[in-house]
């Protein structure tokens, strides 16, 4: 059955909850005032920070504020929240070419590179956010780490067919070295944050693996590389290179690292 672990947090963990809410959203609205003008097309990412950055475009849409926005979003899930908030959508398939993307991360390095994919919905992000000519990463800075690996789990993407298969050839992935694979269960909509008896299968109809490390990836771009070329995985959570700017809200303020 699905879990919700707020439903499980006591009220003093989720005033700090409430806190960190309070932070993601000032990222994402700093991210649309910054860097979001009318008349672009804008990819909107995932996730419960995402979600911020779309509610401020429909917010500044509804106003006048902004205008001709055209935006591309990267779930079901998003496509959804931006369809109710009336923010005109469009596709890849219409528009290779986007003025800017803005999206949460799950793990932040210090090179700003990323681990995305905690939602499940890292395939969609991965193919706007690389065609966006500004990546906006939106996150509070309980996801800064020294190294990508031990604060969050590397979600890989894989093709249902025979998954037992391709989980193992993912963990012997060199670059992988001593990492634990499992395929994740439950709803993708809410990624690892759901236990469940199920495969969660991805808005691709997909399957995640997520992989476990106890110490920071040491190469994540070999790994990218590594994971890439093996047959049956779609794509996976390292975002390597990909980043314009990071909006860090911190309880100390907002920074911005490029
Ligand atoms: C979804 C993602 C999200 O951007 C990532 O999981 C961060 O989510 P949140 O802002 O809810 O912490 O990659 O696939």
């Amino acid at each position: 059955s699905r879990l919700n672990r707020s439903a499980l947090r006591t009220p003093a963990q989720q005033v700090v909850m409430a806190t960190q809410d309070e932070l993601k959203k000032l990222a994402g609205y700093k991210a649309v005032d910054d860097y979001v003008r009318s008349g672009m097309v804008v990819g909107l990412g995932t996730g419960s920070t995402a979600a911020f950055a779309v509610e401020r475009v429909g917010m500044k849409l509804k106003s006048g504020e902004l205008k001709d926005i055209i935006a591309i979003p990267t779930s079901v899930r998003t496509k959804e929240q931006a369809e109710a908030l009336g923010i005109p959508l469009v596709t890849l398939g219409t528009h290779s070419d986007l003025d800017v993307a803005i999206d949460g991360a799950d793990a932040v390095d210090p090179r700003l590179n990323l681990i995305k994919g905690g939602g499940g919905a890292l395939l969609r992000e991965k193919m706007v956010e690389v065609c966006a000519k500004k990546f906006i990463v939106i996150v509070d800075d309980t996801k800064l780490c020294a190294g990508l690996g031990p604060s969050f789990p590397l979600p890989v993407e894989i093709t249902p067919f025979c998954w037992e298969h391709t989980l193992r050839k993912v963990a012997a992935c060199p670059a992988a070295a001593g990492c634990e694979a499992k395929l994740r269960l439950g709803s993708a909509a809410t990624g690892s944050k759901v236990d469940g008896t199920d495969p969660a299968v991805t808005d691709n109809d997909n399957y995640i693996v997520d992989l476990f490390f106890k110490q920071p990836i040491a190469d994540p771009v070999a790994l990218a590389a590594q994971l890439k070329a093996t047959v049956g995985v779609v794509d996976h959570g390292l975002f390597c290179g990909m980043t314009t700017a990071c909006i860090i809200a911190g309880k100390d303020g907002i920074s911005v690292q490029t």
